[in-house]
C-alpha cells in the first residue's frame, strides 16, 4: 500500500469514517486478482478509500462508479482521487442511491453494497438489474454487530436488522445466485450471479 493511501486510512479512521476493514478488503482484493474485472459499481463512497484500493485490480481501461450522499465525504473523496491520479477511473455519483441507481444503465461486473443497511434490500434489487451475467455482488456489515443473527430487537436497530435478515433471504433463496456470507470485518454476503448460457433458437 502506497504512503499516500496510507495517510488516507489513517486519517480516516481517525475521523471516525467507517471505511472497509483490513480482512474484508483482503477477500474482495484476492476475489479481484483471480477474476477479470472492467466495471465496478459502489454504493456508499465515504471518502473513496475502498474505491481507490479496488482501482488497482481493474482490467486496463476498467471504471469504478460509486454513489454518496454526504457533501463533506463526496469533497473529501475527490481530492483523494485527485490525489492519487484516479479522475479518469472513479467516478462520483453526488446524491442518495435510492434516486440515483435507477437512473444508471450501464452494466457492472461486480457491485459493492456498503451504505445504509435499512436499504439493502433495494439496493439488491438495482444491483441485480445491473449486474452482468457471471458478475458479484459483495455486501458489507450484513452482520451488524451480530445483531442479525441474534433475537436482538432494540428498536433503534430494528429496521436496518430486519431488512439486512430480508437481504440474506433473498440472496440465499435466489436460484440464480450463489451466496456465501463470511464472518469478515462486520460480515459480508458475497452472492455470484451464476452463468445463465444463451438459449439459440433453430
Ligand atoms: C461505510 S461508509 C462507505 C465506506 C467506503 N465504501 C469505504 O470502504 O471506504 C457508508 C457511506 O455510505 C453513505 N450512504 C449511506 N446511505 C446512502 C445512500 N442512501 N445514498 C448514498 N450514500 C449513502 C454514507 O454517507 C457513508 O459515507
Amino acid at each position: 500500500m502506497n504512503d499516500k493511501l496510507i495517510k488516507m486510512k489513517q486519517k480516516a479512521l481517525e475521523e471516525h469514517i467507517p471505511i472497509i476493514m483490513d480482512d474484508t478488503l483482503e477477500v474482495i482484493a484476492k476475489y479481484l486478482e483471480e477474476n477479470k474485472t472492467k466495471k465496478i459499481l459502489e454504493i456508499g463512497t465515504a471518502v473513496g478509500y475502498s474505491a481507490i484500493c479496488f482501482s488497482s485490480y481493474l482490467e486496463d481501461g476498467g471504471k469504478i462508479d460509486t454513489i454518496e450522499r454526504d457533501e463533506e465525504r463526496i469533497a473529501e473523496a475527490k481530492q483523494n482521487i485527485k490525489e492519487m491520479e484516479l479522475e479518469d477511473v472513479i467516478h462520483i455519483y453526488e446524491g442518495d442511491a435510492v434516486e440515483i441507481l435507477p437512473t444508471l444503465n450501464e452494466k457492472y461486473d461486480m457491485v459493492f453494497i456498503d451504505a445504509a443497511k435499512g436499504k439493502y434490500p433495494f439496493f439488491l434489487k438495482e444491483a441485480l438489474r445491473l449486474l452482468n451475467n457471471g458478475g458479484i455482488i459483495f455486501a458489507d456489515n450484513i452482520l451488524y454487530k451480530g445483531y442479525v443473527m441474534s433475537d436482538y430487537n432494540k428498536h433503534k436497530q430494528r429496521t436496518a436488522v430486519r431488512n439486512l435478515r430480508e437481504y440474506i433471504k433473498e440472496v440465499t433463496e435466489n436460484e440464480n445466485l450463489e451466496t456465501e456470507i463470511l464472518e469478515v470485518g462486520d460480515g459480508l454476503a458475497i452472492s455470484k450471479m451464476k452463468k445463465i448460457l444463451k438459449k439459440y433458437n433453430s
